[in-house]
């Protein structure tokens, strides 16, 4: 049976660090909050030249150089965002021009910050079905060019960055195990940017009305993602007949620290097995996932033959795990 492998992984932070003393003197709020509330010490921010596809090549070039393979063997590019170069066409068809790729199809994924996880799924699908042997994946996000730095219940969570993977087919016995998705459109409120699409084109009245900004209703996302964050994670566990102590590390979406631990806590994961840098980045949506497996990797906390559980959820309200045997 044909598997998907992660063969590399890279990662990109823009080299801009935003504090939380910093935010202090832009709006009404304090480190001790923002690191009590969410784990967040700092954030990156992409310079003025900086668009996602920038930031997604920096991560897949990084990528390149950890394995033989070569931008032109890759048959297919999948890059997850929601704050990519422009409306149409897809980030990834700017990707594939920066990487000089010639012969490859190039998508995006739009699932918010379960981007990347989604965009397994689908790469996983591909590889099974015999479609593609060779995939990059990659996770990228400019969330600093749509945040309302007015908004404090917003400005303080959000960071830039992006997180690449390439995937090729295996008939080994590891891979992607198995990748779940899930969403729930009637609470699409909870996490939106109203302007810029067909409901409200932009025009003067909806730069007016700060439609081009991230609304977020937190503390109810809160609730949410934890009860749906351990249903799913559990049912991967379960269908795979693994039990919480056989998981090498848990990669969680690092949005905040408090639904990490209460996740993990509820999981029955000790937190020396979940993998978190949101103090360094904050919540980079579709690329903090790839961010984090990266530096997993490179710290060398995951190794051949663990299982690896990555969760994520995000706007949609989309949710999503994949369990991988490294
Ligand atoms: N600094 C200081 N005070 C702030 C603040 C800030 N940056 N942001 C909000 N507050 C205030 C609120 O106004 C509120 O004040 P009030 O009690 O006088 O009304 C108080 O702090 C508590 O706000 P609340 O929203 O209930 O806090 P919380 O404990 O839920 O934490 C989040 C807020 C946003 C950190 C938290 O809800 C969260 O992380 N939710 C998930 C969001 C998420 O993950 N989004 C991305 C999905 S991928």
């Amino acid at each position: 049976m044909l598997r998907a492998k992660i063969i590399a992984t890279g990662s990109y932070a823009p080299e801009r660090v935003l504090t939380n003393f910093d935010l202090e003197k832009m709006v009404d709020t304090s480190d001790e909050w923002i690191r009590e509330r969410s784990g967040i010490r700092e954030r990156r921010i992409a310079s003025e030249k900086e668009a996602a596809s920038d930031l997604a090549y920096e991560a897949a070039k990084a990528a390149f150089k950890r394995t033989d393979i070569k931008p032109k063997d890759i048959e297919l590019i999948i890059v997850a965002t929601v704050t990519g170069d422009m409306p149409t066409p897809a980030t990834a068809c700017h990707l594939q021009h920066k990487l000089g790729i010639k012969k490859a199809a190039a998508f995006d994924v739009n699932a918010a910050c379960s981007g990347f996880l989604y965009g397994l799924s689908i790469a996983d699908s591909f590889i099974k079905s015999g479609a593609y042997k060779r995939i990059l994946l990659v996770g990228t996000e400019v969330l600093s060019r749509f945040t309302d730095w007015e908004d404090r219940t917003t400005c303080v969570l959000f960071g830039d960055g992006a997180g690449a993977a390439i995937l090729e087919a295996t008939d080994e016995n590891r891979g992607i195990v198995s990748a779940h998705i899930r969403s729930d459109g009637a609470l699409w409120e909870l996490l939106h940017m109203p302007g810029g699409g067909s409901i409200n084109p932009p025009s003067k009245e909806s730069l007016k009305k700060k439609m081009h900004y991230l609304k977020m209703k937190g503390n109810e996302i809160f609730k949410v993602a934890v009860r749906t964050l351990e249903n799913l994670a559990s049912r991967t566990l379960v269908e795979n007949k693994l039990k919480p102590s056989q998981l090498s590390l848990l990669i969680p979406h690092q949005a905040n620290l408090r639904i990490i631990q209460a996740t993990a806590e509820r999981l029955n994961i000790p937190m020396e097995k979940v993998f978190v840098n949101i103090d360094k980045y904050g919540n980079t949506s579709a690329a903090s996932i790839p961010i984090a497996l990266d530096e997993a990797v490179r710290q060398g906390r995951v190794r051949d033959g663990d299982y690896v559980l990555l969760e994520a959820f995000g706007g949609g309200l989309t949710w999503a795990s994949v369990l991988i045997k490294w």
